[in-house]
This record gives C-alpha cells, structure tokens and sequence, in this order.
C-alpha cells in the first residue's frame, strides 16, 4: 500500500496525496543516502555525548551591506558535526563562513568559537583564533604558480615552527589522507590536475594544520556525480577518523543530505531550518518542499 492509497481512503484531497507522495520519496531517498554512510554505535555515542558543545555558535546575528543580507541568524555546530548550510545564490552563505573566520564583523548578534565571542577582539587575537579553523575555499583556490608540495606546505611555513623534514613528513601525511599518491602529486602544478584532485589538494591545505574545525565553501560545485561522492566522502572522513567539527556550505542537497548531522536552510535572510536531514524531509514547509523538489 502506498501513501498515495492511505491518503485516498482518509478521504483526503487530491493535493494533500500528492504532498505525502512527494515527502515519502524524498524520506526514503535521504534514508538510503543516509544508510550508506551510517556512523557506527561508538560514533553515535560519542556524538550524543558532545552534544551541546558548541564548537562554532552564531547568536542573533545580523549584518547588512547595502541592503541586508543576514537577519537573526542562529545555529550552532556542537564538537564532532557536520552541519551543511544550504541556500539558493547570493543568501549569504559564504558571509556566514566570513564572519566565522573573522574576515567580517557583525553588525549584531555575537559569533563564538570554543564558546568564546569572537566579534570584539583585535586583529591578533583573531588571527590566534583562525589558527583553530581549516579552510577549503570555493573552487580549492590553489596558488597556481606553486607546486601541490607548495600549497600544502604553505600555512606550515606561515603558522607554526616545523623544519623542512617534519614539514614534508605532514604533507606526505595530509596526501595520504586524501588518497592522493605523495611521490606523484607533490612536485605537480595546479593546472595538472583534474578538479576533483584540486579540490583533494585544497582539503589536504584546509587541515595541514590540524584544525580543530573545518570550512567548506561549495566543496563539490563543478565536480561530476562520481568525483562529488568522493568528495562527500573525504569530508565525512574527516570528521569520523580526526573528530573534526564541520561547516560545509553548499548548494548539493544530495551530499549535503549525506554528510550533515544537521542542516541550516537559509532563506531571506534567515535561517527557515535548522535540524536533522530526517526532519528537513519530513517538513510541511512550503518553502522546504520546494527547495527538495529536485532532489
Ligand atoms: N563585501 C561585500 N560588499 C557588498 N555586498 C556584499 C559583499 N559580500 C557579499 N555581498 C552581498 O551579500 C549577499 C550575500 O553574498 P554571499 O556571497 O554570502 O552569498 P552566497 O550565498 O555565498 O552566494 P553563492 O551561492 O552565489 O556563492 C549578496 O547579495 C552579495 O552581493
Ligand atoms: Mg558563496
């Protein structure tokens, strides 16, 4: 029996049918995405037992350029998620990885980090705190006239102390978790490598440091459906093997639905959602239903 059928024998309208219809499939695809990827009882213990360990906080925060563009914006990532923020074109996603970074400040509301406010500190203390987060820039944003040794070996070279021998040995290391072949790949440019080994280049940068959280801006634009899954896949490795806290934003449901443990919808300058990929789906949301149609 379908959900069709029950919807028809409640007597129900046409319409309401069709709307359970549509939720049950975009249920059951999110379930087999999910199912694919399931964390294992230990994972979901230690998730349940950081819950409410806010690693990255936005609280009521609102920041206009000319027109605004954030409103009352509240989330938070506890210690160990991934928490997928997804929105259509010019919302305001990449401002919310901004302010997080400290690259832009807010005109109200309060950004925290390891439950520190980061909005009033000075141009030092917030360079201390960027120390804690790994970014992937949209596009990997490699330095093109650099080798992959280069990019990578890059924020060592700026950051922290390491000597040439220690700084090799992290890179070599960072490849490897990226399952890209050292001794293939570290003296290659930029240009020499397909769009899904650039991006794999750009993650293996983003956690050279060893972050304790990461950011990703659009980590999976312009990749084909194989190369996105393995993308996908990296960042859930990230956060399963390295406890990583996450921050992806992206316009891929799909992938996005695979990796969050809680999705923030953004919509008109706020956050119209904020929960679990089970419960986005089985919203009555106008909005929502919309936004998952293509899914
Ligand atoms: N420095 C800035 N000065 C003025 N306006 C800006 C600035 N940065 C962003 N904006 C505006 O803020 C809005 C949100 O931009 P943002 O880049 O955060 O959107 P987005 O959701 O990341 O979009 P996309 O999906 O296309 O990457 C846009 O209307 C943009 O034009
Ligand atoms: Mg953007």
């Amino acid at each position: 029996m379908t959900s069709d059928d029950t919807a028809d024998r409640r007597g129900q309208p046409r319409r309401a049918g069709d709307r359970v219809t549509t939720r049950t499939a975009v249920r059951e695809a999110i379930r087999s995405e999910i199912a694919a990827d399931a964390p294992t009882t230990t994972e979901m213990r230690v998730r349940r037992e950081n819950a409410g360990t806010p690693v990255i906080e936005l609280d009521h925060v609102s920041l206009a350029f000319d027109e605004p563009v954030l409103e009352e914006i509240s989330f938070a990532a506890n210690e160990g998620e991934t928490v997928v923020v997804v929105g259509e074109s010019g919302t305001g996603k990449s401002t919310i990885l901004k302010l997080i970074l400290r690259l832009l400040v807010p005109d109200k509301g309060r950004v925290l980090i390891d439950g520190e406010d980061i909005t009033h500190l000075s141009f030092e203390e917030a360079l201390q705190v960027r120390q804690k987060m790994g970014m992937v820039f949209q596009g990997a944003a490699l330095f093109d006239s650099m080798t992959v040794f280069e990019n990578i070996a890059y924020p060592l070279r700026e950051h922290t102390d390491l000597n040439e021998e220690e700084i090799e040995a992290r890179v070599r290391e960072k490849l490897e978790f990226v399952d890209l072949e050292p001794d293939k790949v570290m003296q290659q440019m930029p240009a020499e490598l397909s769009g899904g080994m650039r991006k794999r280049v750009g993650i293996a940068r983003g956690m050279a440091n060893n972050p304790e959280l990461m950011l990703y801006d659009e980590p999976t634009s312009g990749l084909d459906p194989l190369t996105t899954g393995t993308i996908t896949r990296l960042i859930m490795k990230l956060q399963r093997e390295l406890g990583v806290t996450s921050l992806v934003v992206s316009h891929d449901i799909r992938s996005a639905f695979r990796m969050a443990t809680r999705v923030a919808l953004l919509y008109e300058h706020h956050i119209v959602f904020f929960g679990t990929p089970e419960e986005m789906a089985g919203s009555d949301n106008e909005y929502i239903r919309d936004f998952l149609g293509g899914f």
